[in-house]
C-alpha cells in the first residue's frame, strides 16, 4: 500500500537549521513508522528556488541565482544525509521536469476557465511571497513584520473567489483534512470571510518559471512551489499525497490555494495536512530574519542525531509551539536516553553475559508488552509522538521495577536456574520489543541495541503485524555490549555545541555569499548618517601611477585632491589597471583614513572600488566632469 508524504520544500535564501530539520525528521519518523505498518511510503522533500528574493539573495552574495541555489540546495541535502534522514525525492524548482508539472496545472486551470488576465496593484512581502490584502504602502508583513512592497501588474489571476463553498465544504465534509483542530478553524474563518482572486505570475521577475507563450510572465512562486509535490513523484503513482507536513505559518497556501488550484485543475487533493507549531529559540520563532538560529550539526557531532530526534519529539508536543535549548536537550538525554533506555540495555545483556554466557535463556516473558504496541502505534498515528514516547518509557520504567523486584543478582546466588533464566529472558524480550518500538524515533541507537541483541532479521523488516511480545529466540547470542547512551556532562557538551554552533553558522553564511565581517552581524549595520558624514570622500586627479616592486596587486599612485601638495595612495588594483590606464582619471578617495603602511611605503586614503566576490576591483568614477577635491556625501 502506498503512502505518500512531504515536508515543505524549503527557500534556500537561508542555510537549514533546526526549524527545517524538525518537519524533515519528524516526516522521516512517519516513513519509519508507516513502513513499520506495513505500507511503502516514499517521501519527498526539496528546494524553493524562485522569486524575488533569492534573486536578490544571488545579487548580495555576488553569484548568478542558479549558482546561488545550487551551492544551497546542495547544503540542504548534505544536511538531510548528514542527519541519516531516507529522502527518497529533493525535488527542486529549477529542474525543468518540475517547469513542465506546473505548466500543465496552469493549463488545466485555464482550460476550466479559472484563469484570467488582469491587473493588480497592492502590497508585497518579497520574503514570504505574500499578497498582503488591505495593506498601505510600507505597512509591514503579517508575517515577518518587513516592510511589504508595492507592486503593479499585469497578471494571470486565479479566480480563487469561485472555490469559497467548495473549500469550505471540503473541511466540513472531511475533518481530518487540516489538522490540528486551532488551524483547522482559523482557515475556515479565513475562507468564510471571502477570498479575493490571486494573481498568479509575475512580470516584473525574470527569476521564475516562465509562461509558455506568455512573455515575460513568470509564475507567481507559490503556485510554483506547491506544484513540486507532484512534480517530485510524476509517473510514480503516488499521487495524490496521503500528508503534507508543514509548518503553521504556510497553512494558508496549502489548504486553502492549493487545494483551489488542485479541484480547478480537476486533480486529485491531497488527503491530509499538518501544520505543527514553532520550535522557539529565547523565547521567540527560531528563523533566519531573527537571526537567533540553532544548527542541527553541532548536535549531532556532540550528542548525535538521535538526541535531537529524541528531544524534538518528546519535548515539543507535536501541533505546539515548543522552546529549544542546550540545557533541556542535554537534561532529556541524560534522565531518558541514558539513564532510562541506555541503562535498560546495558544492565539486561550485561547480566545474560554475566550469568548465562551470553545466550538469551529460555523463557517465558513475564510482561505482555501489547497494550504498550497497540498505545504507541495510536499515538503515532494521531501525531502524539510525545504521548508514544511516554507509553514506551513506563515499558520501560515497569521492566526496570521488575528487574529491581525479581533481583536477579541474588537469584543467581540461591535461586532455581529457571527463575533467573525467567527474569533475564522477561527483560530481554521486553526490550527487544521497546527497541522495535522506539527505532522510528531512534533509528541509529536502536539498531545498535538490535545488534547487542543478536537480532539478525533487519530492524527494518519489523513489522507491527507480526511483533509480538515473548517471541524472543532462546539460545541466540548476544551481540557485543556497548553503552548506546554514554552520559553527558552537561557543561562541557554545551560549550563544545556553542563553539561548534559558531564555526558551522560562519561556513553557511560564506555559502550564502557573506563576508565574514558582515555575516558577525548578520548584514552591515545601520549607521546614523552623522556616522556616514564623518567619512571624507573626494574627487581625486590621478597624477602619476607605478606598480608596487615585489606585489602583483599594489600600485603607488600620488592622487591630487586639491591639497597644496598631492597624495601617496597605495591600492590593490595592478591586477586589474595598468599605470597607463590610471593616469590622468578622476577617481573617488577616502581622504580621512589613517595612514597605513604597505610594503614599506605609506599610503595616505583609499581609492573607492567596487568588487563582486572579491573579484577584480572597478574603480568608481563620474559621468559628468567634476573638479578635483570636490566632496561626496
Ligand atoms: O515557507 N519552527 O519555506 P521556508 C518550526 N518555501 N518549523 C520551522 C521553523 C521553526 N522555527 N523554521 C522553519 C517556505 N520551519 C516555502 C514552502 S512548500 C510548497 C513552500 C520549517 O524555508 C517549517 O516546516 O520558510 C516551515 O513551514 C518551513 O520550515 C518553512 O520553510
Ligand atoms: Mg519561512
Amino acid at each position: 500500500m502506498k503512502y505518500y508524504l512531504t515536508t515543505p520544500i524549503y527557500y534556500v535564501n537561508a542555510a537549514p537549521h533546526i526549524g527545517h530539520a524538525y518537519t524533515t525528521i519528524v516526516a522521516d519518523l512517519l516513513k519509519r513508522f508507516k513502513r513499520m505498518e506495513g505500507y511503502e511510503p516514499v517521501l519527498t522533500t526539496g528546494s524553493d528556488e524562485h522569486g524575488v528574493n533569492v534573486e536578490r539573495s544571488a545579487q548580495r552574495a555576488g553569484k548568478t541565482p542558479k549558482e546561488f541555489t545550487d551551492a544551497i540546495a546542495a547544503e540542504f541535502e548534505r544536511q538531510w544525509q548528514m542527519l541519516g534522514l531516507q529522502i527518497d525525492h529533493f525535488q527542486r524548482t529549477t529542474n525543468p521536469q518540475h517547469a513542465r508539472v506546473v505548466q500543465d496545472l496552469f493549463e488545466r486551470c485555464r482550460k476550466n476557465g479559472y484563469v484570467y488576465k488582469g491587473s493588480y496593484t497592492g502590497q508585497y512581502c518579497i520574503f514570504d511571497n505574500l499578497y498582503v490584502n488591505d495593506a498601505k504602502p510600507g505597512d509591514p508583513c503579517p508575517d515577518c513584520g518587513r516592510p511589504t512592497e508595492t507592486i503593479t501588474e499585469e497578471n494571470f489571476f486565479f479566480k480563487l473567489s469561485a472555490f469559497q463553498e467548495k473549500l469550505l465544504a471540503l473541511y466540513e465534509s472531511n475533518p481530518g483534512f487540516l489538522q490540528p483542530e486551532t488551524r483547522r478553524n482559523e482557515v475556515i474563518s479565513f475562507v468564510k470571510a471571502g477570498l479575493k482572486d490571486l494573481s498568479i505570475t509575475r512580470t516584473n521577475i525574470k527569476w521564475g518559471i516562465p509562461v509558455e507563450g506568455e512573455s515575460p510572465h513568470v509564475f507567481y512562486v507559490w503556485f510554483d512551489a506547491l506544484a513540486t509535490y507532484m512534480s517530485a513523484v510524476e509517473g510514480e503513482g503516488q499521487w495524490p499525497a496521503d500528508l503534507h507536513l508543514i509548518g503553521k505559518e504556510i497553512v494558508r497556501f496549502h489548504a486553502v490555494y492549493w487545494p483551489a488550484f488542485l479541484m480547478a485543475a480537476g486533480l486529485e487533493l491531497p488527503k491530509q495536512i499538518f501544520a505543527h507549531g514553532w520550535l522557539l529559540f529565547e523565547n521567540d520563532k527560531m528563523s533566519k530574519s531573527r537571526g537567533n538560529i540553532v544548527r542541527a550539526e553541532p548536535i549531532k557531532e556532540v550528542m548525535g542525531a538521535d538526541a535531537l530526534r529524541y528531544f524534538l519529539l518528546r519535548e515539543v508536543v507535536f501541533g505546539q509551539d515548543g522552546s529549544f535549548s542546550y540545557d533541556a536537550l542535554v537534561g532529556r538525554y541524560n534522565s531518558d536516553l541514558a539513564n532510562g533506555l541506555g541503562n535498560l540495555a546495558s544492565r539486561t545483556l550485561t547480566m545474560i553475559k554475566q550469568y548465562r554466557g551470553g545466550l538469551i535463556p529460555a523463557g517465558p516473558s513475564r510482561f505482555d508488552s501489547e497494550p504498550t504496541i497497540q498505545k504507541v502505534r495510536e499515538a503515532f498515528d494521531a501525531f502524539e509522538f510525545s504521548k508514544g514516547l511516554e507509553s514506551i518509557w513506563s515499558l520501560i520504567g515497569a521492566v526496570d521495577k521488575y528487574i529491581v523486584t525479581r533481583a536477579p543478582w541474588k537469584q543467581a546466588k540461591d535461586a532455581p536456574p529457571e527463575q533467573l533464566d525467567e527474569t533475564l529472558y522477561t527483560a530481554a524480550d521486553a526490550l527487544r520489543i521497546v527497541t522495535a518500538l522506539v527505532s522510528p524515533v531512534l533509528p541509529q541507537s536502536a539498531d545498535k541495541i538490535w545488534a547487542q541483541l543478536g537480532m539478525t532479521d533487519p530492524l527494518s523488516s519489523v513489522r507491527f503485524e507480526t511483533l509480538k511480545w515473548g517471541e524472543l529466540r532462546p539460545g541466540q547470542a548476544i551481540g557485543e555490549i556497548a553503552a548506546v547512551f554514554p552520559r553527558i556532562e552537561a557543561k562541557d557538551a554545551i560549550a563544545k555545541m556553542r563553539a561548534l554552533e559558531e564555526k558551522v553558522t560562519a561556513e553557511q553564511q560564506l555559502l550564502m555569499g557573506k563576508k565574514a565581517e558582515e555575516a558577525a552581524a548578520e548584514g552591515p549595520a545601520k549607521i546614523p548618517i552623522d556616522d556616514f558624514l564623518k567619512v571624507d570622500l573626494r574627487v581625486g586627479l590621478v597624477l602619476t601611477a607605478e606598480p608596487v616592486k615585489g606585489s602583483t596587486k599594489l600600485m603607488q599612485m600620488t592622487v591630487d585632491i586639491g591639497e597644496p601638495a598631492p597624495r601617496t595612495i597605495v591600492a590593490g588594483i595592478a591586477e586589474a589597471y595598468t599605470a597607463a590606464d590610471l593616469v590622468n582619471r578622476k577617481v573617488v578617495i577616502v581622504a580621512n583614513l589613517q595612514p597605513r603602511k604597505l610594503k614599506g611605503i605609506e599610503s595616505n586614503g583609499m581609492i573607492v572600488a567596487a568588487s563582486v566576490n572579491d573579484g577584480k576591483p572597478v574603480l568608481a568614477g563620474f559621468h559628468e566632469d567634476i573638479p578635483v577635491g570636490a566632496r561626496l556625501k
